[in-house]
This record gives C-alpha cells, sequence and structure tokens, in this order.
C-alpha cells in the first residue's frame, strides 16, 4: 500500500490568466480530435445514458459540431434503429434511400412512412424507379384495399448520379420539388437528394460529418450478453464509433472484449474504451486498442459509485494523469463526467482532454429522451445514473428477463433525479462554447491542441472557492 496522496476536482483549481494575443472571442478554432481518426468541430460528446442520448440528441449535437453516443440500454434492433436514424438525417446523396413495390397494401406503406418519417420510392423488380409516395399521396386516404401504386405521384423530376450539388440546387429551385431521385440510364434507382439536406448544410455549416456527408454518430456497447451481436449491427448500420463502456474500464472483461470487438469492426471503425482514471488504465486500454480513453470513475452528477465503494478519484487529477500518458501514444482521451458548467469543461481541457463528455447538462432538454414532468407549475425531466435501482430494472426488461429485477440484490451505484427543463440543447451549448472560448483568450490559447501548453493551475481554498461563485449579494 502507498500513502495517500493528496487529488484534485475541478472545484479546487483555478486556471491562472496569462498575455494573450486574442483579440475576439471568436478567434479561438474548436476543432479537436475525438479519437485516433475522427475529428469534430466542437469538443463536446452526448454521454451515452438513457436520460441523455438517443437519435434525436444525436442528430442536435453532430448538427452544431460534436456527436451523440447512443445508449446502450435498448435492444440491439432500437439502437441500430436510432443509429440509422441518425445516418438518415442528412446526407450529400442518400445512398439507399427507402423504397416500397407498388402492389403493397397503401396502408402496410402508411404505416412504414410514419414509423420511418419519411417517403418512400416506388420501384419494380428490377429496381426501376416508377413513382414516389408522399405524405401529399396518403394524408386523406383511408383505405385498406388500395395499393401503393393506385395513389403515388408517377411523374417524376430525376436526375442522373454524377449531378453536382450546384446542379442539384438549381433544379430544387427550378421545380419546387423537395425529393430529387437519381436513376442511371436504364431507370434503376442510384439515390436520392433531399431539399431538406441541402438546407440543413446551408444551415449547420459546423456540422461533423462523414465522408457521405452523413452525420456522425457513436454507439455504446458493453462486454457481455449480446455485445457482438450488436457490435456487428450497428457497424453494419454506420455507426462511426463503437464506444466500449463499462464502470471498471480497465479489467480483463474489457480487455477480452476488446479483442473480439476490434476482429469485427477491423479498420474501418474506431472504438472508444473507459472508463478508466489511471495512467496505467490509459496505457493498458491503448495497447488492447483503444482508439480514444474515456476518462471518469465516479465524478457524474448522479454517480455514487464513490459512495458506495470507495473507489474513485477527483476528476481534475484523473485527466490531468491520463492525459499526460495518452499523449505519450498520440491518443485523444474523453474527459467523462463532473462537469457543472463552463468553468470545469474549460478545465478539463486545459488539463489535457481533447474532448468531454457531458451528461447532466445535457438532461432536461428538448433532444434528451424522456417525459418530461410538471411539478407546482415548474418543468422538469428525468435523469438517472445508468448504475441507478430504476436503470437496472430497466435493463432487465430489455434483456428479457423472466424473472424480473431482483431489488434486493441490486447495489445501485447511482441515482435517479429530476432536473428542471432546459429548452433546445443550443442554449446549453452556446453557454459552454462561450465560456469555452473566453477560457481560451485568459490563456491566449488559439486551438485545443495549445490549451495543456499554457495552462497553469493553481489549487484554491475553500475561501476561493467561495469568492469564485457570486457572494454576498441576494441572487433571484
Ligand atoms: P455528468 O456529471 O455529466 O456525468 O452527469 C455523466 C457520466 O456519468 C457516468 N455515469 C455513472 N457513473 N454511476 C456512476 O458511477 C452511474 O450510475 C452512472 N451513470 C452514468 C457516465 O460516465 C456518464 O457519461
Amino acid at each position: 500500500m502507498k500513502a495517500p496522496i493528496v487529488s484534485l476536482s475541478y472545484d479546487d483549481v483555478l486556471l491562472v490568466p496569462r498575455f494573450s494575443q486574442i483579440r475576439s472571442r471568436k478567434e479561438p478554432i474548436l476543432e479537436t480530435r475525438f479519437t485516433k481518426h475522427i475529428a469534430l468541430n466542437i469538443p463536446i460528446i452526448s454521454a451515452n445514458m438513457d436520460t441523455v442520448t438517443e437519435s434525436k440528441m444525436a442528430i442536435a449535437l453532430a448538427r452544431l459540431g460534436g456527436i451523440g453516443i447512443v445508449h446502450r440500454f435498448l435492444s440491439i434492433d432500437r439502437e441500430v434503429e436510432e443509429v440509422s436514424r441518425v445516418k438518415r438525417a442528412e446526407a450529400y446523396v442518400i445512398d439507399d434511400p427507402y423504397t416500397v413495390f407498388p402492389d403493397t397494401l397503401l396502408k402496410d406503406a402508411k404505416q412504414r412512412m410514419y414509423t420511418l418519417g419519411a417517403a418512400l420510392l416506388v420501384i419494380d423488380e428490377d429496381k426501376k424507379l416508377i413513382g414516389i409516395l408522399t405524405n401529399r399521396d396518403v394524408e386523406f386516404v383511408d383505405s385498406t384495399t388500395l395499393r401503393v401504386s393506385d395513389v403515388m405521384t408517377k411523374e417524376l423530376i430525376t436526375a442522373s448520379p454524377k449531378i453536382s450539388l450546384d446542379g442539384a440546387k438549381g433544379i430544387f429551385m427550378k421545380q419546387k420539388i423537395e425529393k430529387l431521385p437519381l436513376v442511371d440510364a436504364k431507370g434503376v434507382l442510384r439515390g436520392l437528394i433531399t431539399k431538406k439536406d441541402i438546407l440543413a448544410r446551408i444551415r449547420y455549416p459546423e456540422a461533423a460529418k462523414d465522408k457521405k456527408g452523413r452525420l456522425l454518430v457513436g454507439a455504446a456497447v458493453g462486454v457481455m450478453g449480446d455485445y457482438l451481436e450488436r457490435t456487428k449491427a450497428l457497424v453494419e448500420a454506420g455507426v462511426d464509433v463503437i464506444v466500449i463502456d463499462i464502470a471498471h474500464g480497465h479489467s480483463i472483461m474489457m480487455k477480452e472484449a476488446m479483442v473480439r470487438i476490434k476482429k469485427i469492426v477491423g479498420e474501418c471503425t474506431d472504438v472508444v474504451a473507459g472508463n478508466v482514471a489511471t495512467k496505467d488504465g490509459v496505457r493498458d486500454l491503448v495497447k488492447w486498442g483503444a482508439d480514444a480513453v474515456k476518462v471518469g470513475i465516479g465524478p457524474g452528477a448522479a454517480c455514487t459509485t464513490r459512495i458506495m465503494t470507495g473507489v474513485g478519484v477527483p476528476q481534475f487529477s484523473a485527466v490531468l494523469e491520463c492525459g499526460i500518458e495518452a499523449k505519450k501514444f498520440h491518443v485523444p482521451i474523453i474527459a467523462d463526467g463532473g462537469v457543472k458548467n463552463s468553468g470545469d469543461f474549460t478545465k478539463a481541457l486545459a488539463a489535457g482532454a481533447e474532448t468531454v463528455m457531458i451528461g447532466s447538462m445535457f438532461a432536461g432538454t428538448d433532444e434528451s429522451p424522456g417525459q418530461e414532468i410538471v411539478k407546482n407549475g415548474a418543468r422538469y425531466k428525468l435523469y438517472r445514473g445508468m448504475a441507478s435501482i430504476g436503470a437496472n430494472v430497466a435493463k432487465t426488461t430489455i434483456s428479457g428477463s423472466q424473472k424480473g429485477a431482483n431489488y434486493e440484490r441490486i447495489t445501485p451505484e447511482g441515482v435517479e433525479a429530476v432536473v428542471p427543463y432546459k429548452g433546445k440543447i443550443d442554449a446549453t451549448i452556446s453557454l459552454l462554447l462561450g465560456g469555452l472560448r473566453s477560457g481560451m483568450s485568459y490563456l491566449g490559447a488559439k486551438t485545443i491542441k495549445e490549451m495543456p501548453k499554457n495552462a497553469e493551475f493553481i489549487q484554491i481554498t475553500q475561501a476561493g472557492l467561495r469568492e469564485s461563485n457570486s457572494h454576498d449579494i441576494d441572487v433571484k
């Protein structure tokens, strides 16, 4: 046993201001590395928790330049569906648009359209395009006998698969259409360009996208049960990164799972692994194949790991130590949990993290999954730790266990809570980025990479922390 050393949290430290050549808060560049091969335009990741990230959150965050990690407490089909929704939300060209055959019953096609939230292109057996079925064709038709061919729009404006983006824009403007199917010389359907996607490109210039112009998305898997089947299905759905997420990432279970998962994903999909909080943890995860390492044992707002087990490392020190180790291997780390405000966010990046994962600050937004609760006229949403009793019970339902949850056997390492409703996520992101830009300007750091180089941290006292917050005034 070693003698204890002092380990610090974000609240224990401050960054010292230094000479800065930055003239405007617009100057700092927020691009960063998420994994060895994936870059983001802002250093923000939404946590793979069932009250934080499903497709709605992932779409919103990727449009703003970050990435969302879909949680794994869903059936494989549902997790795949969430990923597919993100990958289909935007694209330069949709390679495999949703299709339907002309003899399909209209009521079935309608049901599919509502589930997918998309129009269907009508093709024959040779994949030749013969029509399109949009909302306009079906909204007033209520029939159990009609077929798709009875109501579909047959007069189509199409283009060659080789059409340029500007060419497509011209057609949208001239023809006042919403969808432009791409067909080859034989009339075979080869893809689809939508007006919505073109407009999104203009509206979200910072969006984090893959080579095909689709939004980036990650998805979490565990290390037991169906995790290999799940990984395979997620990769087939086009997920950009697999996050192997377990409470204690520095473990034999992780090592064995990583080897198997790496075999499935090959070179094409990066793997993030975690969580760890030590340099040994980082080194081993990198050795086993991690393309980024998630750091954080017990700092999260809904975490009780440290209280229940006596184990953990205060997050600032964990990020600092892990960041130094990760640099030796050129692998980025993700500071996961414990960020309560834009100051903590800035400190995490200055301490050596290249991105930050956020849970509670994003819970309660329009984009987080879960129902709103109204209490005494105020609006709230649920936020819960994934090791809370409620989350454990939900996991049993998903895994299809016949026995149900055994409450006495659950040792929770997380809690369930409500957080105030916060409206759209854009406001929270804007606060985080505004604080970060300002912090970078105090440090004279033009890039995220420069932050640790320019960072000098000082430890503060309780009196210092009290002084840091608003004090001695009546804040409403
Ligand atoms: P914040 O502070 O952003 O933290 O809400 C989000 C991170 O918390 C972790 N997490 C847990 N940790 N017990 C834990 O000890 C839990 O039940 C739990 N649920 C989530 C996770 O790393 C997440 O990203």
